[in-house]
């Protein structure tokens, strides 16, 4: 309740002025800093120089561990677009939690166990086969899906043989443990071609399925620590009180359920990883599944601001192409195939003279896809818009992967025509507007990072990169490097270099690579 001046003159003392920071002074309620820019570029652009590919490391995150359950997809099911989404940022957010020095662990919590398990084991029991499977496993798997969902509205009776089939699977037989096991093994397969496309690794493969020995023990865990009742045949926490829906451990048939395995996930996680924090990097349709979750965990005394739940919104295509049979899943491989393929043609018609087009195409059509994701703000729907995605002065990775490239190749000229490499005994003395005004945007990465963290964000870092390379576009169009006195080029130089440098790490900590020519 203190007037404005009178907190700004209490602030203005006990900050400790960085060695950037000429002065500072109080004007009424405002601090203002007056900044030495020669200071400051120099601190700036020799860590920048020095550091290389690791500049942008720090290390709050020592001796604390993240677990992050990223990506998930559903066994004998195509990987949809929201598992992309799930992909995408989930892969980021390791990344970035790496960088600022934390433990990172990412579980792929595949969806590998609960009743449809049942309804494949009877369906490929009657209308399956071998060949068909190991040819396209994920087609035959969802033909037979489909099948059963077809033939059961017939003859309900199935439903209840499915459950049998599922049960049984629970109860260890052998022949129904052994086709599960396959079934899942070819459509981890299957998955994996796209995590190396993406080049995303996972620490763990726990997934559903892994948690059916330790559900006794949650349950235990479950009924001392909360009330829990029976209602209809199922085991459950009620959660009236706040507004919600109940939690169910056990259905009414007996069977597990995802919630009751995602307890004991969630339990056994706590206990192997001791992470500061637990994320799910899942999609917004899951959010009462996760209220339900954190609740019941919150009930049973866990701390529940460990509990992340990092939801984000779904896709939608501008100009309504591409769209699939089902209408809801998009098969992912399809997205990436088109992009890369849009890409190369892109290159083609820009007379692009690089030997490497099919590889360079590549880079630059997976890394639009992952950009266009990454930089919507995660809780808003991702629109696909090609001509958007591909642009290469829009807000696009490619628009970043050419600001590289135009860094690159400044940097050759210079060393050709003016025998001149980037090196830190340089003057510092930067006057234009245009060359401050990059400094001040490239002294904001460390903090980007940060942020992108703390909000589980990669957003800001993505529109922060774009808004470097704006910046950086200004300076090369108004500034000409190779040009001025030895000292002023080499000062341009160090810039050029600083700049490409800090592009090329926002974007690794993105996912995406860079390309040198195009
Ligand atoms: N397999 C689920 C799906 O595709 C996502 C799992 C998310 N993770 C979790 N711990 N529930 O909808």
């Amino acid at each position: 309740k203190k007037s404005g001046p009178e907190i700004a003159k209490e602030l203005a003392c006990v900050i400790k002025k960085p060695s950037f920071i000429k002065s500072i002074n109080i004007a009424g309620p405002y601090i203002n800093f007056f900044v030495n820019y020669e200071k400051l570029a120099k601190n700036l652009l020799q860590k920048i120089y020095a550091e290389k590919g690791s500049y942008g490391k720090q290390n709050i995150g020592k001796n604390k561990t993240i677990v992050m359950d990223i990506s998930s997809p559903n066994i004998a099911k195509p990987l949809g677009i929201g598992h992309l989404r799930s992909t995408v940022i989930g892969g980021s957010l390791y990344k970035i939690y790496k960088a600022l020095g934390y433990k990172t662990i990412s579980i792929n919590h595949l969806g590998d166990w609960g009743t449809q398990f049942g309804k494949l084991i009877y369906a490929y029991k009657n209308w399956g086969n071998l060949k068909d499977l190991r040819k396209n496993p994920i087609k035959h798997l969802l033909f037979l899906y489909v099948k059963f969902h077809q033939e059961v509205k017939d003859n309900p009776k199935l439903d209840d043989l499915a459950r049998e089939e599922f049960q049984k699977l629970e109860n260890n037989d052998k022949k129904n443990l052994e086709m599960w096991k396959e079934f899942r093994r070819l459509s981890l397969e299957e998955f994996d071609k796209i995590y190396k496309i993406l080049k995303i690794r996972f620490d763990s493969y726990n997934g559903e399925a892994f948690y059916v020995s330790k559900l006794e023990k949650a349950l235990e865990v479950l009924k001392k620590k909360t009330e829990t009742k029976m209602s209809e045949g199922a085991l459950i926490v009620d959660l009236d009180d706040y507004g919600m829906p109940p939690f169910f451990a056990i259905k009414s048939n007996g069977t597990s359920s995802y919630h009751l395995r995602d307890l004991a996930a969630a339990l056994y996680r706590f206990d192997q990883y001791k992470p500061e924090k637990l994320l799910y990097v899942v999609g917004i349709d899951q959010k009462l599944h996760f209220e339900q979750l954190f609740k019941v965990l919150d009930l049973m005394g866990m701390n529940k601001n460990r509990f992340v739940h990092v939801d984000f919104g779904m896709f939608a295509f501008k100009d309504g192409k591409m769209s699939t049979r089902e209408g809801k899943t998009i098969a992912l491989e399809e997205v990436l195939d088109e992009s890369i393929k849009l890409s190369k043609k892109i290159l083609e018609e820009k007379k692009s003279q690089i030997k490497n087009i099919d590889d360079t195409a590549k880079k630059i059509g997976i890394g639009a896809v992952i950009f266009n994701d990454l930089s919507t703000d995660r809780i808003r729907n991702v629109i696909f818009d090609w001509s958007k995605m591909l642009s290469f002065d829009g807000d696009s990775s490619v628009y970043l992967q050419y600001t590289y490239v135009r860094c690159c190749s400044i940097l050759e000229k210079a060393k050709k025509e003016q025998k001149l490499s980037p090196e830190i005994n340089v003057g510092f003395e930067y006057k234009s507007k245009e060359e401050i005004a990059l400094i001040k945007q490239l002294s904001l990465f460390q903090e980007m990072i940060i942020k992108s963290a703390e909000t589980y964000k990669p957003s800001y870092l993505a529109n922060y990169l774009i808004d470097l390379a704006k910046v950086f576009n200004e300076f090369y169009n108004n500034c000409r490097v190779l040009s001025g006195t030895e000292k002023e080029m080499k000062n341009k130089v160090l810039l050029v270099f600083c700049v490409s440098q800090v592009i090329k790490n926002g974007l690794a900590l993105l996912g995406i690579e860079t390309v040198d020519k195009m």
